[in-house]
């Protein structure tokens, strides 16, 4: 007998079907506690690579492994019930042909079960999108900035803000859409760009420092809570954490050193948050 749960999770049809619709809500999320408050309001949560940056403290997610994203893809999938959930294929696992593209998406979806995967790049990974998507993958693009090539791109700079630099974007959001991807995130692209692809393809756009002109927004889940050190200008914060915990860590301390911590009787009764 299977074990089915009342609760339908949204799948990339789904969302590719939300084109023009009720705008897609998308956050990341690496771990499962975390999910489990993401997946309340979000349609989509990104276990994105970004975890490189967040939970690793590396300059860049280049140093990101198939095995980092594939523990934290598993956690997000423990952790949620809902909404679609997307892992980012990480630097160096995808780009050498459509086999290994293949193999690693492949492990991704059997060893976390997520709904879908993410990859970089436009017209240059077209051929292998169409060749995960053609077998069962459910891929979403990213285009305009992508970070995994910032070694070729020398820094993280907002694309096409002069017009004549705009052909090669939409190139890109074309042939990420002909190549099947159910949707496509479009990263730090200037708003008249962005309108104009949103309004050109037929899949829907996830913008992130890219306007509300874009079918859909995703942010990283600790730079809107206002734990990062460091966040792009774009960013709006929705909350301010990194001071509270701050101070509960420290009220913790004072406890501790004043012998003010509760007894095992506490301890070892579970509060519900
Ligand atoms: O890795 C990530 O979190 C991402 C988002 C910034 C879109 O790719």
């Amino acid at each position: 007998m299977s074990i089915q749960s009342s609760i339908r999770r949204k799948t990339a049809p789904d969302i590719r079907a939300r084109k023009q619709g009720e705008p897609i809500v998308m956050l990341t999320s690496y771990h499962a506690h975390t999910a489990a408050l993401v997946d309340l309001h979000c349609d989509v949560i990104l276990v994105g690579d970004s975890l490189g940056n967040v939970m690793h403290g590396f300059e860049t997610t280049v140093p990101v492994t198939l095995d980092m994203m594939i523990l934290q893809g598993a956690a997000v999938m423990r952790g949620s019930r809902q909404a679609l959930v997307v892992v980012d294929m990480p630097f160096g696992s995808y780009e050498g042909s459509r086999e290994q593209a293949f193999n690693s998406a492949v492990r991704i979806m059997k060893e976390t079960q997520c709904g879908a995967v993410k990859l970089e790049g436009g017209v240059r990974m077209a051929e292998t999108i169409a060749f995960l998507s053609g077998r069962g993958i459910p891929v979403m693009g990213h285009i305009g900035l992508t970070p995994q090539s910032i070694n070729t791109l020398g820094s993280f700079r907002a694309q096409g803000r002069n017009e004549m630099d705009w052909g090669p974007i939409e190139d890109d959001a074309k042939a990420v859409a002909d190549a099947g991807a159910f949707s496509v995130v479009v990263e730090a692209v200037a708003e008249p760009l962005a309108r104009k692809i949103t309004e050109t393809i037929a899949i829907p756009t996830i913008g992130i420092g890219a306007s509300a002109a874009c079918d859909g927004q995703v942010l990283v889940l600790e730079d809107m809570l206002g734990l990062s050190p460091r966040t792009p200008k774009f960013v709006r914060r929705y909350g301010n954490l990194g001071p509270a915990i701050e101070a509960a860590i420290e009220g913790y301390a004072a406890d501790v050193r004043s012998r003010a911590f509760p007894g095992p009787e506490h301890v070892y009764e579970m509060k519900k948050r």
